[in-house]
């Protein structure tokens, strides 16, 4: 007979001796009086010893129903005036009490189980016969525990191996916990099984097995945070982007790079509010060696020399017609000789210790001559990051309030892609490719994710991707207006980004993001 049996067993026993006792009140009969202790007191024991039961036990601890049980049986366990021996009575009764406060926690949980409601893969009929005594673990919803987690220990039985071995052979060994079927609730039909071979849920049944299962992750090493920055001392709230600055490039931007690098972010892109006077036509304030971009990088690399910096290449914020190059009188956007300022915007920070050059301004050939002029001036640990496909959008907007560089006139159209372009970014990859690029950028990120795929799959070279303002602008209303979960949100969207096939995100949540990431509040 198996353990769980002779449990069983006895217990059925103590109740009827109990209830006998009770009824006959027969306290003349020593016999009667200690078979139900020395049968109630096994049976605690052997509850107290068993591991699997362990649980029951501690429900001995004071709880509604085990309050009611010992409440009702108090009386029972005082003495009777018309008594003359009661200490027998009085001790069956108390151990009753505490055996009754054991059942009656299990009667509640025991009415819960709907076993005909139940529908699973398998109808349950063991359920059918349910007991009063019957052992089910009082346990919130959801959660399937038959002990507390850190409580291992286990009675040692004594047994050797051999004799473990054995007791196993002959059927002969401690039973597991019950098995535990949720019961389903009320109207729930009670259908057969699909005859499925592959039911995906299965393998996202558990925290644990979608974990092991995740395709894509996101680090803080993914991540580039964009900066915007002007010559001033305070840091100016840009209205558009809730949570971004203009930042003094003395002490704001170096606060912010320092909180960056404490949540493990430490690449950034520096991004300038040139004033108005510096600007001009052919963009020359944007090689100035002492211009706000060298002198940041120079003073960022002096504080945190292992910081990855990455720059702009492009005239707009330094151009007074407000395009990224430079404009002839009919309105052309001159391709060549745009290109010629840019190698030596990107020469000029190079020098000041720039480590990624980025050609945000879509000029053709741009590429090989960066790289080109850079060698020429030995910068050649010095990467190119192209913006390979970006497209003329809307996106935008929140950027040009931030850098107040809207185009004087027209539009971007010339030489930004057109949105309903896709085969064109592998125009561009390929040059970008051949032209000694050593990162690919897409730009908008979320809604050209497809592009983002494109170039993964058509380039073995790292894969950028830049989540633009009015990305971030839109999930930071969205979250203030809580029309979404505004952290949920930009984390879905990282990830999305991360899998549609890009190594590094540019984006303004770069922060949040990663402070999410190391299990710390945002702000
Ligand atoms: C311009 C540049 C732009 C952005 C980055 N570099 C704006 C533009 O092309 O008009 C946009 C970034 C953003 O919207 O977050 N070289």
């Amino acid at each position: 007979m198996t353990h769980a049996k002779v449990l069983r067993w006895l217990r059925t026993v103590v109740v009827a001796l109990y209830i006998f006792c009770l009824l006959s009140q027969w306290e003349g009969r020593v016999i009667s009086a200690w078979l139900p202790i020395i049968c109630g007191s096994s049976f605690l024991l052997s509850e107290y010893l068993h591991p699997t039961y362990r649980p029951i036990f501690s429900r001995l601890s004071p709880s509604p129903s085990n309050a009611a049980a010992a409440l009702v049986h108090l009386p029972l366990c005082l003495p009777h005036a018309s008594d003359n021996n009661t200490s027998g009575i009085r001790l069956i009764n108390l151990v009753m009490v505490t055996m009754t406060s054991v059942t009656l926690g299990d009667v509640r949980v025991v009415r819960s189980v709907d076993v005909q409601s139940y529908v699973g893969l398998k109808p349950s009929t063991a359920r059918k016969s349910v007991s009063l005594l019957r052992r089910t673990e009082t346990r919130p919803l959801m959660v399937v525990r038959a002990s507390k987690e850190g409580d291992i220990s286990v009675k040692s039985s004594g047994l050797s191996i051999e004799e473990s071995e054995a007791a196993a052979v002959a059927g002969n060994f401690p039973d597991p916990p019950p098995p535990w079927r949720p019961s389903a609730p009320k109207g729930t039909p009670n259908v057969k099984p699909l005859p499925l071979t592959r039911r995906p849920r299965r393998n996202r049944k558990s925290p644990t097995l979608r974990d092991a299962f995740q395709e894509t992750n996101l680090s803080a090493s993914n991540l580039v945070l964009p900066l915007f920055i002007h010559e001033g001392e305070e840091d100016v709230p840009i209205g558009a982007m809730p949570g971004c600055y203009r930042l003094g490039w003395r002490h704001g931007l170096l606060e912010e790079v320092y909180k960056a690098r404490d949540v493990g972010v430490n690449s950034i892109v520096l991004f300038p509010k040139i004033p108005d006077a510096l600007k001009s036509q052919a963009g020359d304030e944007a090689f100035n060696d002492n211009g706000l971009v060298p002198r940041a990088i120079r003073l960022l690399k002096d504080k945190y020399p292992d910081i990855v910096i990455y720059t702009d290449v492009a005239l707009d914020p330094y151009s007074s017609d407000g395009h990224d190059g430079i404009v002839r009188e009919d309105g052309v956007i001159m391709n060549d000789e745009t290109v010629h300022q840019l190698c030596k915007q990107a020469v000029s920070q190079a020098r000041a210790g720039a480590d990624v050059v980025s050609p945000s301004d879509m000029m053709d050939g741009r590429v090989s001559a960066i790289r080109a002029a850079l060698d020429a001036e030995g910068f050649q640990e010095v990467s190119i990051m192209s913006y390979t496909a970006k497209y003329a959008s809307s996106f935008y907007g929140p950027f040009r309030e931030a850098l107040d560089s809207n185009p004087r006139f027209g539009d971007k159209k010339t030489y930004q892609m057109n949105p309903a372009n896709y085969r064109e970014a592998l125009v561009e990859t390929e040059a970008d490719e051949v032209e000694g690029a050593d990162i690919l950028l897409v730009k908008p990120a979320m809604p050209y994710l497809d592009v983002v795929r494109l170039l993964r799959d058509n380039s073995a070279l790292p894969i950028a991707a830049y989540q633009v303002s009015g990305e971030y602008s839109m999930i930071k209303a969205g979250g203030a207006l809580k029309m979404v979960d505004e952290e949920k949100v930009m984390m879905e969207s990282l990830l999305c980004i991360r899998r549609a096939g890009a190594d590094i995100i540019l984006t303004y949540f770069a922060r949040q993001a990663a402070s999410v990431l190391c299990g710390m509040k945002s702000k």
